[in-house]
Order: C-alpha cells, then structure tokens, then sequence
C-alpha cells in the first residue's frame, strides 16, 4: 500500500494524515471546503513542528511529511488512486453510510475501505457497500500522532486477508494493533466510555468536584489525564453519542448516559472544541482552568 486517502480532516482526520505521510505514504487528505482543509494543514504543522523540537523529527523529515500531503474537496478525484482510504468523518451513521455508498461507486474494486469510527457498527457500513470482505475499523486514538493503539475491527464478514493488511500497515506506521469483533463500543469505548459515565455521574450527585474526580484517576491510578478532562479532549458530544450506541445497541440501563452530560451537549457545551465543559479552554490552548459551572457546587 503507497496511497492512503483520509476522509475528513477534523482533529482524528488530520491527526491520522500526519502520521501516514510522516511514514513515507502518499496522502489524499479530502474535506469539504478549501477553508477546513487549511486549518487542518495548519494543525498537522504545528504538531509536526512539537515533534521537531521534541528532537523526534528532523526539519527535513517535517517538510517531507508536508510534501506527503496533497488536499481536495472532490471525493473522487481524492479517492481515485487510493489503495486504502480511512473514513474520519464525523460519528455520524446516516453520513458515514452514505460516504461508504459513494466510496464503493468511485474506488477501485479492490482498495479496501476503512472507518475509524470509535462506535458504529463496521458490519452495518459494510452493508452499504458491494465488497463487504474488504470494509474494516481501523480506530486510531488521540492524539494519532502520539498514542500506539490502533484498534483493528473485523466486520462480520472482513477477510483474513483484509484484516492482516491493516494490522501490518499498522505496524509499519509505528502503531500496535490490537484486533477485535465489531460489537457495540468494540473494546476501547466499552470499557472507557463507563468509566467517563461514572465520573459524570459522580459529579452530578455531588460526591466530589471536577478537580477531585480528575485528581482521583490522575494520582491514584496513574491516568495521565482524569476522566473528565479526557471527556472534554475527546468532544462531550462524541462521548454522548458513543454511550447512545452501547446504551442502544446492548439494551442494559448500566450505559445509560448521565443527564448532565446529556445536558451539557444540549447546551452546546462540547470541551475542548467549544472552549467549555468539565474545564474552560481558552482559544488554541488545552489549558484547563474548572468551567464556572462546577465551581463551589459541593
Ligand atoms: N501531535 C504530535 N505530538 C503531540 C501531540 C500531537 N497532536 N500532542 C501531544 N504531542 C506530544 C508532545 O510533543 C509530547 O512529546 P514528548 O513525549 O516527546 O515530550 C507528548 O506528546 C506529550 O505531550 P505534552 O508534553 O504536551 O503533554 P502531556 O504530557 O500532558 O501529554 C497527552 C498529552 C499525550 C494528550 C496525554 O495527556 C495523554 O496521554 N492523555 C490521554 C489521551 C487519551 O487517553 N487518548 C485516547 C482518547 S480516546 C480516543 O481517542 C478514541 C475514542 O474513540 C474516543
């Protein structure tokens, strides 16, 4: 595999093309207007330029990386050479069955399609397409650049040969891949996703504050972010929908999600992305300082 194309160039698009083209790969990096695509490039720029003073990237290799990527707004022309794409649009079903629909119509028969979806049901994507035997989850964590996850997840009906070229082209960008079933929240979101619910919960009837809740994980199990604040780097809106498909989709109450967060996507409260939730961010900063809300509620 040499050309990758990424659909969609938000923070998991961008963060997924940086790395591809940081490992010698020819990236296709597709969204819907000129003005996305270059905030995104903006973004892989500035990471890069961390890795560069990190001293794990050369300023050479930097600029190789950029040269890697090429941008567009036409889906076909962006898809047409690939030999993989890797959907990163938003967790969206009826927008990803629909991607998934035109990307059977405009790919080769045989580029494999992939989607880093962090909950929709690969099987039922796949069901849209006419190569179900080569439509997978390729799930990357955040920041792509930095976490060595990649969660591979087999359809019901992903080949094995399918299935072994994205845990192989996982290993050739650094990455350790992990494969598992496609059921609902697969293993990461089934397991993290809870956990988030719990601490949302536990903030919601009081029991402690934001700082509390997060210092608990951070200093006593050894999270480097607690699970609030990780809630807000993650987007309270991804989390919502997330616990909807594992509340929807295994039918116990255990995933219901917590009012408040239900409260706080309603209010446009979304973390990071918005400036506000658990914390308040300023403009371009993860800084967080504990969002008015929370304060002296105990
Ligand atoms: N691109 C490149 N490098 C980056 C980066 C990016 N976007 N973000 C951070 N880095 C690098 C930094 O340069 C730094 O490099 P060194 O180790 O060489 O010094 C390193 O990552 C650590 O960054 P910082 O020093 O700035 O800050 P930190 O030590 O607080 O770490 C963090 C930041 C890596 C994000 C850390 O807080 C962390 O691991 N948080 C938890 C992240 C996590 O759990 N991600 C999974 C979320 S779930 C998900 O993504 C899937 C889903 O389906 C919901």
């Amino acid at each position: 595999m040499k050309n990758i194309s990424v659909v969609g160039s938000g923070t998991m698009g961008n963060g997924i093309a940086h790395t591809f083209a940081q490992f010698g790969y020819q990236v296709s990096l597709v969204d819907i207007s000129d003005n996305v695509l270059s905030k995104a490039i903006e973004t892989i720029d500035k990471n890069l330029d961390r890795q560069v003073t990190k001293g794990v990237l050369s300023k050479a290799e930097k600029a190789a990386t950029l040269a890697n990527i090429t941008v567009f707004t036409d889906l076909g022309q962006g898809v047409a050479n690939a030999d993989l794409v890797v959907e990163a649009a938003s967790e969206n079903l009826d927008l990803k069955l629909k991607l998934f629909k035109d990307l059977d119509a405009l790919t080769r028969p045989g580029t494999i399609l992939a989607s880093n979806t962090s909950s929709i049901s690969i099987t039922r994507i796949a069901g849209i397409t006419q190569r179900g035997d080569k439509v997978i989850g390729m799930h990357f964590m955040n920041p792509v650049p930095v976490m060595k996850l990649v969660e591979v997840i087999r359809g019901y009906d992903t080949s094995d040969e399918t299935a072994a070229a994205i845990t192989d082209l996982s290993e050739k960008l650094g990455k350790y891949p992990v494969e598992v079933n496609d059921y609902p929240g697969f293993v990461a979101n089934r397991i993290l996703m809870p956990m988030i619910n719990e601490a949302i919960y536990t903030l919601y009837e009081g029991v402690a504050g934001v700082r509390e809740i997060d210092g608990v994980m951070k200093l006593g199990m050894a999270h480097p972010m607690g699970p609030l604040q990780l809630a807000d780097f993650i987007g309270l809106d991804v989390c919502l929908a997330i616990l909807k498909v594992l509340h929807e989709g295994f039918g116990n109450p255990k995933y219901a999600p917590c009012p408040l967060l239900v409260n706080m996507v309603s209010a446009g409260n979304k973390g990071v992305k918005s400036g506000e939730g658990f914390y308040s961010y300023t403009a371009g900063s993860t800084e967080a300082t504990v969002s008015r809300k929370f304060t002296g509620k105990l």
